[in-house]
């Protein structure tokens, strides 16, 4: 795709006599970045947000915990570019943001950036993948410990030790899950139709060639597939259904993906199984009623909510701001 605005670095560039190419920063007009974040990231990650685009002359504008989309159509009028998190971009926020030249996404899904309207408005849009990816793997194993020991509710749990996990999707949250899974001596087992055997192998887990294998295989197992049209309501009855007596469902990924109509009507034939997530259900309060004892849901997606993996995506999203104005660089770039 082809972005016809002149980057303001390339009006600003000089050759010296020994052939070295300057930047006149004085001369540049400052960018507006925005960091849009109805949840905020950790202070600390703010402030290196902050060092990263002054440093580069450029301005930081923060607008955290809005809590009307008005509030962000006003913010975005005059940025230049857009560090986000779940916030939502779509074509009203892209209409409203008329000097917009990037949007990053601090984390790895851009479900939440409708990715034709940025391209329509030429605006790129990035990720910042794996920057989080630690955080989200780590909360997924709590969840299992929770699970496990009955919610923490004083009675005889079991032990992951020995457990059979099936990781669904082996990128970048679903490899560091089975790093640690492995710490607690689980048998780790994972299908990905898009990642090749080696390289599950290499990590010391067992790669299956289908969901269905997946589920009929593990008791526990944790979702790291993203919200496209074809996982939307993947996570079915047929599905998780096939888990062995005793089956844990873990969510550290999107809601979409589950059929909450069916895992429902599934919980509610077998007394076994348990889900929790760390993305709250539409339905939730359908399940806190109907399945108490096996179901939990985080108040607030949680996974990514630790200072390290707010630095580590804050900066990195600020980091390719800066690299995309001063040298063109569209590595992460996700509308192509
Ligand atoms: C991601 O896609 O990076 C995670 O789901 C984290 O999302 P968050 O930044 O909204 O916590």
């Amino acid at each position: 795709m082809g972005f016809s605005f002149i980057l303001p670095t390339d009006r600003h560039r000089r050759t010296t006599s020994t052939g070295k190419t300057i930047q006149l920063t004085t001369l540049l007009e400052t960018m507006k970045v925005l960091v849009a974040t109805e949840k905020p990231f950790a202070k600390v990650a703010v402030d290196g947000i902050r060092e990263v685009i002054e440093g580069a002359g450029y301005e930081l504008a923060l607008l955290e915990k809005y809590t009307d989309k008005q509030q962000l159509l006003d913010a975005v009028a005059d940025a230049n570019a857009l560090i986000i998190r779940s916030d939502i971009v779509d074509a009203a926020v892209l209409d409203a943001a008329k000097q917009l030249k990037i949007v990053v996404r601090a984390g790895a899904g851009y479900d939440n950036i409708d990715l034709e309207a940025a391209t329509a408005h030429n605006v790129v849009a990035m990720n910042t993948p794996g920057q989080n990816s630690n955080a989200v793997a780590e909360l997924a194993l709590g969840l299992m410990v929770y699970a496990v020991r009955n919610l923490y509710n004083g009675t005889s749990g079991t032990e992951l030790k020995g457990k059979k996990l099936g990781i669904h999707a082996f990128g970048n949250v679903g490899r560091n899950v089975a790093r640690i899974a492995q710490g607690f001596g689980m048998d780790v087992y994972a299908y990905d139709a898009y990642c090749p055997d080696e390289a599950m192998k290499a990590a010391n887990v067992t790669p299956v060639h289908s969901a269905e294998e997946l589920y009929k295989t593990c008791d526990i197992v944790s979702l790291h597939i993203p919200a496209t049209d074809e996982t939307k309501n993947s996570i079915n009855r047929a599905l998780v259904g096939l888990m062995p007596k005793g089956g844990i469902l873990v969510n550290t990924a999107r809601k979409e993906v589950i059929n909450e109509d069916e895992l429902i009507a599934l919980m509610q034939e077998r007394s076994d199984l348990k889900y929790m997530t760390d993305i709250m259900p539409a339905s939730d309060s359908k399940f806190k009623t109907l399945f108490e004892g096996r179901y939990f849901a985080t108040p607030k997606k949680m996974g990514a909510q630790t200072a390290e993996a707010n630095i580590n995506a804050g900066i990195a999203a600020a980091k390719q701001i800066v690299d995309f104005f001063q040298n063109g660089v569209t590595k992460f770039q996700v509308n192509k």
